[in-house]
């Protein structure tokens, strides 16, 4: 009572431009203005949350938290200057008992003090005990993995433990476009649902988290205690360093290192992903050397101490844009006993169809260094893991059995990944995939990405099953399933031997389409999205993607999964795949098969509808 009537004296006496305190101290926030693009926060009640309103389109102001005084957190967030898109919660929980302040400053361009005070941030601001986050966007994925809220891109520091699968993410918890990096954490038992864990590693003064790896350390040999989970993460600030984190805990909480950074160099390099190489009794770090396409390798004994062994990269592959999140294991070849090791390279622009996308190497290891197998012509071929333009920041579990190496990879493209017809969360990632090894009729060996195992257990009523069919000129159509949004499985096999080319059409009733082509001659299958829904959010986002089939003019089986805003397409157990977004205005509802320059066979048909995960 007392506040408010200062607040009134103040503004008979001095007129705005001289309150002492905001209007809204009734709502246990304290707000002064220092001038035009400098405030003070003071949060005064009780509550939970801090719920801050957020503009997408407004500019980022700094928002220092401090607690007692102290700086607590250095965020950047998009705080709402005239219009209200969403709220973002800044959780009070472990601040109880401390004086919470925020220093925001916001950008520069207020003409006047008046015209800083009516932003709508400060209107809006407010203080709740809930914060709510029930599903209300059309294109979330069903039975992808989604953040709760909140922007999202790398999967990263993922490990497997007592039939846990830990998925950490590159999570923005202040906003639906990328900023202030954390670890947020999801945990599946069946690689199915995700449930929500609350955020692991969180933005602290070495600056915010960026992607990194995790592993078991069964032997405690880096003395944080016999099965502690141990993080290791890139420190973003001015520049970037690589630090470490571990949990007692089983990877739901996180202490850091105190001795953080334990890598530093001259130049950016980040997203640290290491492994116990059996053989040589040592940990094995590879590094992205992000500006110099390259990786680094390195050792270590205990993973803190680690030293530099050989760098691979410079003029292989493609060098486009940045190298990022490695990875670095062994597989066996398809039918042979034969071992070889796979380097992922998630690279940042210079994909095959533009802006992101996944090449690897397939050669040896030992122990130091890395060793590309050649071609025919000795040159390292350049191998992409996916062809479409949605499958970035690949990398695989830790803790798996040796025989098994399970990736996940984010479902973006830096080119639009922001722009893209979502608010209150951004990016899914893609579906769980199983890798193999496998010699092609080329005589290389290349990587196989298959549906993981336990994503037949989507499966829900099949609504479609057709032995065998003929398809000429004549189109052949059939219904795709309408429950839950037309989300949906779709396998068949084709043999188009005696065609110069099978179309095969998703399409809605709004008359939107993908159109999947497969060309005989050249074995290729094409995907294109030119008219596949909502597209003109960004240039860059229609396109036709096109993959080898890597079959030497047999038959082709694919398997597609339909998610309301994604499209992945298997061909042959994952020898190769092709992951893109779509976004229809209603579900497609139908699938049509048309043969161009002869007939094709269309068998083994089945269309699965899929349960809401
Ligand atoms: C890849 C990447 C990583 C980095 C992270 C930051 O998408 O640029 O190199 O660690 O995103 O969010």
């Amino acid at each position: 009572m007392k506040q408010i009537k200062q607040i009134v004296a103040s503004l008979l006496f001095f007129g705005a431009m001289a309150s002492p305190l905001s209007v809204y101290a009734e709502k246990g926030i304290e707000i002064n203005h220092l001038g035009i693009n400098n405030t003070l926060v003071r949060v005064t009640g009780p509550s939970r949350y801090l719920l801050l309103p957020i503009q997408e389109d407004a500019e980022e102001a700094r928002v220092r938290v401090m607690l007692d005084g102290e700086v607590h957190q250095n965020l950047n967030i998009r705080l709402a200057r005239n219009r209200v898109d969403y709220f973002v919660p800044l959780d009070l929980a472990s601040f109880k008992g401390r004086h919470v302040m925020l220093n925001i400053v916001t950008s520069q361009n207020r003409a006047t003090l008046r015209e800083a005070k009516e932003n709508a941030c400060w209107k809006d601001m407010k203080l709740s005990d809930t914060f709510d986050t029930t599903n209300r966007e059309k294109y979330r994925p069903a039975f992808h993995h989604t953040p709760l809220y909140g922007w999202m891109n790398d999967p990263n520091g993922m490990f497997y433990k007592d039939g846990v699968w830990h998925l950490y993410y590159q999570w923005n918890p202040y906003g639906s476009k990328w900023q202030n990096m954390t670890w947020g954490h999801s945990t599946s038992k069946d690689l199915l649902k995700w449930e929500h864990q609350p955020t692991a590693i969180e933005v602290d003064g070495l600056g915010s988290i960026f992607s990194g790896s995790s592993v078991v350390d069964t032997a405690n040999t880096a003395g944080f205690g016999k099965d502690a989970v141990v993080a290791l993460y890139t420190s973003c600030d001015v520049s970037q360093v690589q630090s470490m984190a571990y949990s007692n805990d089983g990877g739901t909480t996180f202490q850091r290192y105190p001795g953080n950074p334990i890598i530093t160099l001259e130049s950016e390099a980040r997203d640290p992903n290491m492994f116990w190489d059996n053989e040589a009794k040592q940990w094995v770090l590879t590094l992205a050397h992000a500006l110099e396409h390259e990786y680094l390798f390195f050792t270590s004994p205990d993973l803190k101490e680690w030293t530099l062994q050989s760098a691979f990269g410079k003029g292989e592959g493609a060098q486009d844009g940045v190298w990022e999140c490695p990875d670095l294991f062994k597989l066996k070849v398809d039918g042979t006993g034969e071992e070889k090791w796979a380097l992922i390279c998630n690279l940042n622009p210079g994909g095959p169809f533009g802006g992101s996308a996944t090449q690897y190497f397939i050669g040896d290891f030992d122990g130091k260094t890395f060793k590309a197998d050649t071609d025919a012509s000795g040159r390292i071929a350049t191998k992409w893991m996916d062809f479409g333009k949605d499958h970035y920041a690949t990398v695989s579990w830790s803790g798996t059995s040796p025989d098994r190496r399970t990736v996940i990879g984010w479902m973006s493209n830096w080119q639009y990944a922001a722009e893209v017809p979502t608010k209150q969360f951004r990016s899914a990632n893609t579906l769980p995939r199983d890798l193999r090894l496998f010699r092609a009729p080329d005589g290389q060996v290349y990587l196989a990405s298959a549906p993981s195992p336990e994503l037949t257990a989507l499966r829900g009523n099949m609504t479609t099953t057709v032995r065998k069919t003929s398809v000429g000129k004549q189109t052949r159509t059939y219904s795709l399933p309408t429950a839950n949004d037309g989300i949906c499985e779709i396998l068949f096999d084709l043999d188009c031997r005696k065609a110069d080319s099978l179309t095969i059409n998703l399409g809605n009733k709004a008359g939107e389409q993908v159109v999947l082509t497969y060309y005989t001659q050249s074995h290729t299958l094409a995907f294109d999205r030119r008219n596949s829904g909502l597209k003109d959010f960004s240039q860059d986002f229609p396109a036709v993607t096109v993959a080898p089939t890597f079959e030497d003019g047999k038959k082709v089986s694919l398997r597609i999964f339909i998610d309301k805003s994604s499209m992945e397409v298997f061909g042959d157990n994952g020898r190769f795949v092709m992951t893109n977004l779509v976004f229809p205005t209603t579900p497609y509802s139908s699938l049509s098969f048309t043969s161009h320059g002869g007939s094709s066979k269309v068998s083994n048909l089945k269309i699965y509808s899929i349960k809401e995960q």
